[in-house]
């Protein structure tokens, strides 16, 4: 009998897993402890903005016309527990309030939730990003929680998906990482992904913490890379030498590669911040702190990126923001989401607007979520309704729409045609040739 499968956590990594599995050919049952969530997913809709998903979620979610029935979502993790051969939690391991470390408290109650009504051989499977030696500890909670005792066991599956791209990279991964501790788990693991999709596509089996360190590692490496080229920016700036030549340069050489060394603003959002922070404080815990010092260099080479930009702005306004209006192209963390978890965007914005402009901010999809949590700054509807009667516009994420505006059309409305470009993507070429004072991050003015 083919297997069947509970996802424990609903957001983009549960919601996008359950859908795939689903697609996949599994009956899948997704589990939250937020009805408002489920109720949703259960309408075929969903919580966030992520292309594709709700299109995924319509074919196969119970009770919709035409859909194949095999995703059902409950708030209950009894069902949940009684339904599963294989678990994936998929629930979030925020920053800490005012530390660094992870918040485990999710997974940890995850656990907690289903462990009491495994009566039966079952596989919990972690893909939430976790500190190194979690796994372990998980391991003996669950057997000490389970009735049905050392018969739940433990695996841990990072995931690497990006946001905006959650379907694909789901669909189609660059590898699968498993850390088992039976072969039992690993067969059960491989019937899981042995799906057209996952033909061809590198299976790494290893032990637990190697597992959970490859997601570290893998987002580390990442942030060094953003934070490198920024790092290069930030010289490129004082040589008058152009970042995004250097870039392109540096890219031909394959061992280095072209992607992630877009230099602008630096990243954000609900991972990459927050992982890098909270290896540090796990690599401290193990007193391998030093190893990790590095990743200190990155984030404030990444956080020097945000005050750059507001010094560049305030440069622009005339050296104060006293009475002066700013328009904000972006709020999203990056394009193609809505997620404004330690947005750059946003950050810039806030900072701004506490040194005395008026801030408008105009984003294609996040701006719901802006107005939650940044309720004093001023919302347009329209990147032209932004920019009316600003003093300097400010390109912080690098949507789409942006870079197909007219510079001439916005033109029209600013009080000042200049532009900072904090994604170095915008043709500063035509933006110039629209009579705009056009600057952008690491490059020559
Ligand atoms: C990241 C990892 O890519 C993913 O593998 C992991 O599972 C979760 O964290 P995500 O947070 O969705 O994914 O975003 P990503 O596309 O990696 O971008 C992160 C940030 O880096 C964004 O703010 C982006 O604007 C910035 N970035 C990215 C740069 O500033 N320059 C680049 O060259 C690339």
């Amino acid at each position: 009998m083919a297997l069947r499968i509970s996802v424990i956590g609903t957001g983009y990594l549960g919601a996008t897993h359950a859908a795939c599995l689903a697609e996949f050919g599994f009956e899948v049952l997704g589990l939250d402890i937020d009805p408002d969530k489920i109720a949703t997913l259960t309408a075929g809709r969903i919580p966030m903005y992520e292309p594709g998903l709700s299109e995924l979620l319509l074919k196969h979610v119970a009770g919709h016309e035409g859909s194949s029935g095999r995703l059902r979502f409950t708030t209950s993790p009894q069902e949940a527990a009684e339904f599963g051969d294989v678990h994936f939690i998929c629930v979030n391991t925020p920053q800490r309030k005012g530390e660094f470390a992870a918040d485990m408290s999710y997974v940890d109650a995850a656990v907690d939730s289903i462990a009491p009504y495994l009566t039966r051989p079952a596989l919990v499977v972690g893909k939430s990003t976790v500190p190194v030696g979690s796994a372990s500890r998980l391991a003996e909670r669950l057997a000490a929680l389970a009735p049905v005792g050392e018969g739940a066991e433990l695996a841990w599956n990072p995931e690497f998906l990006r946001e905006g791209f959650a379907v694909g990279d789901t669909l189609h991964p660059d590898r699968i990482v498993v850390g088992t501790r039976s072969e039992r788990a690993e067969e059960l693991l491989r019937e899981v992904y042995a799906t057209p999709i996952a033909e061809g596509v590198p299976f790494v089996v290893t032990d637990f913490a190697t597992a959970e360190l490859v997601k570290a590692a893998a987002n580390s490496f990442l942030a060094t890379k953003i934070s490198f080229i920024n790092a290069m920016a930030e010289v490129c700036e004082s040589a008058g030498a152009d970042v995004t030549q250097l870039s392109k340069a540096l890219s031909y050489d394959e061992r280095i590669g072209g992607k992630f060394l877009n230099a602008g603003l630096g990243f954000g959002g609900g991972c990459l911040p927050k992982d890098i922070r909270a290896f540090m404080a796990r690599a401290g815990e193990l007193g391998a702190d030093q190893a990790l010092t590095f990743l200190r260099e990155v984030d404030s080479i990444n956080m020097r990126r945000r005050s750059r930009m507001v010094e560049l702005a305030r440069e622009q306004c005339g050296g104060g923001f006293l009475g002066r209006q700013v328009a904000v192209l972006g709020a999203a963390f990056k394009p193609n989401s809505d997620d404004i978890r330690d947005s750059p965007a946003l950050n810039v914005a806030a900072q701004i607007q506490l040194q005395g402009a008026q801030v408008t901010v105009y984003d294609p999809k996040a701006m719901d979520n802006a107005r939650k949590m940044f309720p004093s700054l001023a919302y347009a509807d329209s990147p032209m309704e932004a920019a009316y009667g600003a003093h300097v516009v400010l390109h912080l994420t690098e949507w789409q729409e942006f870079r197909e505006l007219d510079p001439a059309e916005l033109g029209t409305v600013v009080a000042e045609r200049r532009l900072l470009d904090g994604r170095n993507v915008l043709d500063g070429a035509a933006w110039r040739a629209a009579g705009w004072t056009y600057r952008a991050m690491g490059r020559p003015s």
